[in-house]
């Protein structure tokens, strides 16, 4: 791919904004498209704000922010993209109102342009279904906050072109991101191998094995990770999280390992969706008292180990069944939701045969399919070998 090609974004929200911001400080020329003129104004008044913001840090040079903002025009039309060699669209989570796009898209840009879809959950290959040129569609699924994370899944629909997923992971690189590449399968790396780290969080509340401040203490101040689970679930909005794991699940074909919970469900109900309605598993705002964990090093070392564990597996089993290899299953983990550690490098440091251990004892506690072992992590802990050849 060209070094100066323009780059096309449509949907000024909060991915779009940050792509735009990405790929204009990468040098490239970038249309920024969205219905919503007013989505236009508020996307370039914070990227105003963000690159003040980067020079007073001094990360950036006083000129720099005109000559980035320069390069980006905006527009509520896709007819403004017919230069653009390649077109990222970040519009609503809604396969139809995609597909409208795309094909209005096809007819504007050039034979030769690429077309990307940062999708968190539909099928690159279904939406690739929709275009008279399906081979010029792939995935780039960036994390938000956009600019700060290093991820970008590149997935590839099965129509897609031979040589586009290396050369959108050389692009990737050149924007400063790091790419993992994904299969086209539901959640692709990410949203599939971090279910646990909520699901098996809320199971273990539900059976009162310890309260909510005391897992999240858990899983920061012995595990490492940045947030807890609740907290993060919160942060993320309960609605959206829940909405995540059901339609995971759907799309697994109602598979226990992703089960939705009923005390999420809830709190969607209740209207506790987290720190935007100032309630959610904790309560927040000005004053707002959290409740103190029990800070018990025991408890929370089996509260650690099981969402550990299924973690683990849930990494083995998205490499057993060709989704990422282990590079980019560990480097996806890291890049885009932060966790301290790749889950399979993790796993051979812990022991990959205790895993396989505790997995088999919750499968015989519980009885249930959820707690399976993947064969991947079963055939290591019998070879006696890592994931990594
Ligand atoms: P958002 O709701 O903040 O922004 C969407 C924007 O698209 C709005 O400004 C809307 O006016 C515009 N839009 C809708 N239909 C349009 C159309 N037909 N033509 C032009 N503009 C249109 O959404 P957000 O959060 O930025 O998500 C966008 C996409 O990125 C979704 O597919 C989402 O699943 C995905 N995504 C979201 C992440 C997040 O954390 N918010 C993370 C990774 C991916």
């Amino acid at each position: 791919m060209e070094q100066n090609i323009e780059v096309g974004v449509v949907g000024a929200g909060t991915m779009g904004q940050g792509i735009a911001q990405i790929a204009a400080t990468a040098g490239h020329s970038v249309v920024l498209v969205d219905r919503d003129e007013s989505a236009l104004k508020r996307a370039m008044a914070n990227l105003d704000r963000i690159f003040k913001r980067l020079v007073e840090k001094g990360r950036l040079d006083a000129g720099e922010p005109g000559r980035i903002l320069g390069r980006i025009r905006t527009a509520t039309n896709v007819t403004a993209c017919t230069q653009s060699g390649l077109v990222i669209e970040a519009v609503v989570e809604d396969e139809a109102v995609k597909q409208g796009l795309f094909a209005a898209l096809e007819s504007v840009v050039s034979s030769d342009a690429i077309l990307a879809s940062n999708t968190s959950s539909l099928s690159i290959t279904r939406l690739a279904a929709g275009l008279h040129s399906p081979h010029r569609l792939i995935g780039l699924h960036f994390f938000n906050p956009a600019p700060l994370l290093p991820l970008v899944e590149v997935v590839p629909a099965l129509q897609t072109k031979d040589g586009l997923v290396e050369e959108m992971a050389t692009l990737m690189r050149d924007w400063g991101k790091q790419p993992a590449v994904a299969k086209d399968t539901p959640g692709f790396i990410v949203n599939r191998v971090a279910r646990p780290f909520y699901g098996e969080a809320i199971r273990l509340y539900e059976e009162g094995v310890a309260d909510i401040a005391t897992i999240d203490w858990a899983m920061t101040e012995l595990g490492g990770f940045r947030m807890g689970p609740f907290d993060l679930m919160d942060l993320i909005g309960n609605d959206i999280n829940y909405a995540v794991t059901e339609s995971v699940w759907k799309a697994f074909h109602h598979d226990p390992r992703y089960t939705p919970s009923f005390s999420q469900k809830r709190n969607v109900d209740a209207g506790w969706l987290g720190r935007k309605s100032g309630r959610g598993w904790h309560i927040h705002g000005d004053g707002a008292k959290r409740a103190e964990p029990r800070r018990d090093k025991d408890l929370g070392q089996d509260i650690l180990w099981r969402i550990l564990v299924m973690l683990i597996n849930e990494a083995a089993d998205a490499v057993f069944w060709g989704v990422a290899s282990p590079e980019d299953v560990d480097r996806a983990m890291q890049g885009g939701v932060n966790y301290p550690k790749g889950l399979l490098k993790w796993a051979e440091e812990v022991g990959i045969d205790r895993c396989v251990e505790t997995l088999d004892g919750l499968r015989a506690r519980y009885g249930e399919e959820r707690y399976r072992c993947s064969p991947l992590l079963r055939q290591c802990a019998q070879e006696q070998r890592g994931f990594f050849r």
